[in-house]
C-alpha cells in the first residue's frame, strides 16, 4: 500500500473517498454530534445527516455519502469515534482500521483520511497509518479460483490529511509505514499452515528478510544444537521428521553503545500436536499459530533494521515441530538444558518453555543484557485474561514500566501477572531440578516461573500471547486470523532504548 501525507484543505482534495471521524460530545440523553474537523465544507456536508439522527457518532458506525456538495471528493465516509471524552489515539487506530475494512469491502482502492482535531497531528498520523495497515490485512486463502484472492481486494493508496511541519509529519508517516509493513509481514508468516511453514521454511524467510533490510542472520541445525548442549530444545525437536532451526538475527549499528544489548527470544513451534501428551483433535488445527512469538520477533527485527535506533538487538528464534513418534520424548524423561539444569518432563505438551529455556540461555551467552521472550505459551493465560489482554511477566520493574508506556503508545493491551517465589514450589521435582508442567492452577504463572529459571539474574520479561495472537472472529478494525500482537509494543520499547 502506498501512503502519502497531504497538507491540503479537506474540501479541495480529489479522491474516491474522504474519511472524517464523527464524535458525540453530549450527555447520554442529549447527544451533541459533530465531525472532528474545523472544515466548514465538511460541516455543511454532514450537517443534514447529523440533524436527521442517522449519524450518531457511535463507535465504528459508518455512513457513506455520494457526491457531497462543496467537496471535490467523490464520496464522504463519516465514521463514528464514540464519546468525545473517551476518544484516544488507540481508538483512532481502530477507527482507521474500520474505515479501511469498510471501504475495501465496497471495492474502493484508495481514500483520504482527515486527521481529527483534538489529537496531536503526529500521534494521529501514526495511529491512522498503522490502523489502516491492520485493517487492510486479510489472511491469505488457498482458493483455486484466483478471483477469490484476498490480496487483489486491498486498499492500494492511503493519504493522510494533517496540519503541521511537513518534514516532521512525513517522518512520522514513513516510520508508521515501516511498522505497518512489518506487522503484516509477521501476520503472513503466522497465517501459513504448518505444511507450508516448517522450521526450515521459517528460517528461509528470516534469511531473505535479513538480506533485504541488512540484518545479520544465522541459522543453526541439529549439529549446532547438539554442540551447544541444548537438551531441552532437542528433546522437543527429536519427535519430528522436520529438522529444527535456531534462527539468530543481529542488529548492531556502528553508532550504538556496547550496552545494553536487548535479546528477543521467540517461540516458533510451527505445529504443536502436544507430542506424546497429545492434544484433543478438536481445535488442533489452530496450533499452526504456535510460532507467533518467533514470527513476531522476526517482524520486530525487520522494523528495527529500517527504523535504525541506536541500540544493539539480537533475536533468538527457536523453531521446531512438537510431534508424537517413535523417537519423541516421553513423560518421565529427564532432559539436561543448555544451562546444565535438569528437567523432568511431566507433559510433552508443555514444550514451549523447554525450547525457550535454551533460547534464553543462548541469548545470555551471546551477551544480551536484557531479555524479552514472546510465546503462545499457555491456555491458562486465556483462562486468566481472555482475549482482550495479553499476559506480561517481569523480573525488573523499570523494564516493565518502559514496556507499559510502550503499550500505550502502540495501542496494545498487556496485563502484568505475578512471579512470587511462592509459585516456585509448584515446579519442584523430586528427581530433577524442575518439572516442565505444574498442573492446572496458575498455569500461566508456573510456566513463567519455569522460564525465569533460565533468565537467571538477567532482567527479563515474558509475553504470553496465546489468547491474543489469533483473532477468533472478525472485528470492525481487524480480520479474523493472526493479530501481530506484541510487535508494535516491542518496536516502541526497542526504540526507547536508542
Ligand atoms: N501452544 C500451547 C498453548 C496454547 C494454547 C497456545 C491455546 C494457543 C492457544 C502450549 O504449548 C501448550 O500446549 N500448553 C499447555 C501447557 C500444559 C500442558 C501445562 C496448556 O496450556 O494446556
Ligand atoms: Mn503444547
Ligand atoms: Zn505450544
Amino acid at each position: 500500500m502506498k501512503s502519502t501525507l497531504s497538507l491540503s484543505q479537506p474540501a479541495q482534495v480529489e479522491t474516491e473517498c474522504l474519511v472524517v471521524v464523527v464524535i458525540d460530545r453530549g450527555e447520554k440523553d442529549q447527544p451533541d454530534v459533530s465531525t472532528l474537523t474545523g472544515d466548514d465544507a465538511i460541516h455543511a456536508a454532514a450537517e443534514e445527516l447529523i440533524a436527521s439522527g442517522e449519524v450518531t457518532g457511535r463507535s465504528f458506525e459508518t455512513t457513506l455519502l455520494h457526491k457531497p456538495a462543496k467537496l471535490k471528493a467523490r464520496r464522504l465516509l463519516l465514521i463514528g469515534g464514540g464519546k468525545a471524552k473517551d476518544f484516544t489515539g488507540a481508538d483512532l487506530r481502530r477507527i482507521a482500521g474500520a474505515a479501511a475494512r469498510t471501504l475495501k469491502s465496497k471495492a474502493l482502492r484508495s481514500f483520504v483520511f482527515v486527521a481529527p482535531e483534538g489529537v496531536d497531528a503526529k500521534e494521529a498520523i501514526k495511529a491512522i497509518v498503522e490502523g489502516v495497515y491492520v485493517g487492510n490485512f486479510d489472511p491469505d486463502t488457498y482458493k483455486s479460483n484466483p478471483k477469490e484472492s484476498k490480496h487483489d481486494q486491498a486498499i492500494e493508496s492511503l493519504t493522510v490529511l494533517a496540519q503541521g511541519d511537513q518534514a516532521d509529519l512525513q517522518k512520522v508517516l514513513d516510520d508508521a509505514r515501516i511498522v505497518g509493513e512489518s506487522l503484516n509481514f509477521t501476520r503472513e508468516l503466522v497465517n501459513e499452515p504448518s505444511n507450508r511453514m516448517t522450521p526450515t521454511i521459517l528460517a528461509d524467510h528470516a534469511n531473505t528478510m535479513a538480506k533485504e533490510v541488512g540484518l545479520g542472520c544465522e541459522v543453526y541445525g541439529i549439529e549446532k544444537l547438539k554442540a551447544l548442549k541444548m537438551g531441552a530444545f532437542l528433546g522437543v525437536a527429536q519427535g519430528s521428521d522436520e529438522p529444527p532451526a535456531l534462527i539468530v538475527l543481529k542488529y548492531e549499528p556502528a553508532d550504538a553503545p556496547e550496552k545494553p544489548v536487548l535479546g528477543l527470544v521467540g517461540k516458533a513451534v510451527t505445529f504443536d500436536t502436544g507430542g506424546i501428551s497429545i492434544k484433543p483433535a478438536d481445535g488442533m488445527e489452530k496450533m499452526k499459530y504456535d510460532m507467533a512469538g518467533g514470527a513476531t520477533m522476526m517482524g520486530v527485527m525487520r522494523a528495527i533494521a529500517l527504523l535504525k535506533p541506536k541500540v544493539k538487538i539480537t533475536a533468538v528464534i527457536c523453531a521446531t515441530e512438537n510431534m508424537p513418534s517413535g523417537k519423541a520424548q516421553k513423560p518421565g524423561d529427564i532432559q539436561t538444558a543448555m544451562s546444565g539444569k535438569t528437567i523432568e518432563i511431566i507433559n510433552t505438551d508443555a514444550e514451549g518453555r523447554l525450547i525457550l529455556a535454551d533460547g534464553l540461555c543462548y541469548a545470555r551467552q551471546l551477551g544480551c543484557t536484557h531479555l524479552i521472550d514472546a510465546a503462545t505459551l499457555t491456555g491458562a493465560v486465556v483462562v486468566a485474561l481472555g482475549y482482550a489482554n495479553a499476559g506480561v511477566f517481569a523480573t525488573d520493574d523499570a523494564m516493565f514500566e518502559r514496556f507499559h508506556k510502550a503499550n500505550t503508545e502502540a495501542g496494545e493491551k498487556f496485563w502484568r501477572l505475578p512471579l512470587d517465589e511462592e509459585y516456585r514450589e509448584q515446579i519442584k521435582s523430586s528427581i530433577a531440578d524442575i518439572i516442565n508442567s505444574a498442573g492446572r492452577w496458575g498455569g500461566a504463572i508456573t510456566a513463567a516461573m519455569f522460564l525465569k529459571e533460565f533468565a537467571e539474574d538477567t532482567p527479563w520479561m515474558h509475553l504470553d500471547i496465546a489468547g491474543t495472537a489469533w483473532m477468533e472472529e472478525n472485528k470492525p478494525w481487524i480480520a479474523k486470523g493472526p493479530s501481530g500482537i506484541g510487535l508494535r509494543s516491542l518496536i516502541e520499547f526497542a526504540r526507547g532504548l536508542g
